[in-house]
């Protein structure tokens, strides 16, 4: 589209005056009313990056005219940290356009992305950036991976935030099936894999438009746990679960995903069919015991051979199917996390089953063969089951 954005693959061009060593790293920090964080994050990020890349690292501020002037608190932190500039941007607004002009101006060959808000703790920025010096093309923070997590959210917040996930992967899977925390705006990566490529700076999520368009080959994580916001207020409003969906589907119309095909799991697939259709022999089992046997209920029968069934088909993914990567995350909190997952997952596919069999029963059979119907059903959920706990119960 006429309005993306394209940066070089060289350095940036920039009025910038230093004569000291080859800049590697630039950061930039996107602002809008964080007048009350930028200097401490300054001074965190400045002790620790001198620990890593000793001048030759650079922080970008981006700042949209904010009205309570951070931008001015940016020239003066730069009299004091000569690797700090500052970029006020009055007309042009945006989290992921500021971040991508700030990428821009930037020198260095490896770039990156941090909040403001002392939300992203700085040490962090050591993982990822010895991640992508050790090769890796991009290596996000993540919320979702050992050593990651968020502070204080609600049930209720949590849920949104995988919901989004979730909505994401059904929408855009080979692009946010990519990395555990497709949401992280904390990330490092290489200048050749998006530069020549190009970025369109409307949309919140700027990871998305960057490992939509870009041209990764190894992605790493680190962990990070989400801090509380201890200065200024957050900018997320309702607009912004608006423009993630629309900006998914754009991604999906005009992105690169067409081009990249990975391959598709086919043994652990077939293996999770399986363990699956055991899963159906006990349901049976249990709910005859339960209901002919003992006389229970109907409903509270078929909920208890729900669950022994779930449990039956956790253990055998979890010790066969999926068995490299349960290997890897030993444990029993790591187990338990595993299984909640996979159960919860599984209870949504539940309620997807019958509403796909009461629509396809409804719609195209015309009221005949609702056990095809259901056969058809039963086909799609587990494929839905299997992407979704592959994605986020034991992803590796
Ligand atoms: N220049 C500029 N322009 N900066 C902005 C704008 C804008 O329009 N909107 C927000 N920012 C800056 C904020 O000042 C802050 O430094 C950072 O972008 C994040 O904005 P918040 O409003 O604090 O967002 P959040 O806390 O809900 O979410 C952030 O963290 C998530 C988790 O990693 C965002 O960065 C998300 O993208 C991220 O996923
Ligand atoms: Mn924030």
């Amino acid at each position: 589209s006429a309005d993306g954005i394209v940066l070089d693959v060289g350095q940036g061009t920039t009025s910038h005056n230093r004569t000291t060593q080859k800049v590697l790293f630039s950061l930039v920090i996107p602002t809008f009313n964080e007048r009350d964080n930028l200097q401490t994050l300054v001074a965190q990020l400045t002790s620790i990056l001198d620990t890593t890349v000793p001048g030759q690292y650079e922080l970008i501020v981006v700042d949209d005219d904010s009205p309570d002037e951070t931008w001015q608190i940016g020239l003066e932190l730069a009299q004091t940290y000569p690797q700090v500039r500052v970029m006020r941007r009055v007309g042009e607004k945006g989290l992921s356009s500021a971040v991508i002009r700030g990428w821009q101006v930037a020198q260095g060959e490896i770039l990156g992305v941090i909040d403001a808000d002392l939300q992203h703790p700085p040490q962090v920025l050591l993982d990822l950036i010895a991640k992508v010096r050790n090769g890796a093309d991009l290596a996000v923070g993540s919320r979702h991976v050992e050593g990651g997590g968020v502070s204080e959210w609600s049930i209720v917040r949590r849920f949104l935030s995988r919901g989004a996930q979730v909505l994401g992967l059904l929408i855009l899977p080979n692009v946010v099936g990519r990395v555990s925390d497709p949401m992280s705006g904390y990330f490092v990566c290489r200048r050749a894999a998006i530069a020549d490529t190009e970025l369109n700076p409307r949309g919140y999520k700027i990871l998305l438009e960057v490992i939509g368009r870009g041209n990764f080959e190894v992605i790493d994580e680190a962990g990070y746990v989400f801090q509380e916001r201890t200065a200024g207020a957050s900018k997320v409003t309702w607009k912004q679960y608006v423009d993630y969906i629309h900006h998914l589907l754009r991604l999906r119309s005009r992105g690169r995903i067409g081009k990249i095909r990975r391959n598709f799991p086919t043994k652990a697939f077939f293996r999770f069919a399986l363990v699956g259709l055991s899963g159906v022999f006990i349901d049976m089992a249990v709910l005859y015991l339960l209901h002919t046997g003992l006389g229970l209920p109907l409903t509270r029968s078929k909920i208890l051979a729900a669950e022994v069934a779930i449990l039956n088909n956790f253990v055998w993914n979890d010790l066969w199917t999926f068995a490299t990567i349960s290997r890897g995350q030993k444990g029993w909190g790591a187990r338990l996390k595993r299984f909640l997952k996979f159960n919860m997952i599984c209870l949504a596919g539940l309620v997807l089953n019958v509403l796909v069999l009461n629509l396809i029963y409804n719609l195209i059979f015309g009221q005949r063969w609702a056990y095809v119907a259901n056969l058809i059903a039963i086909g799609l959920v587990t494929v839905w089951n299997f992407w979704l706990n592959l994605k986020l119960s034991w992803r590796v």
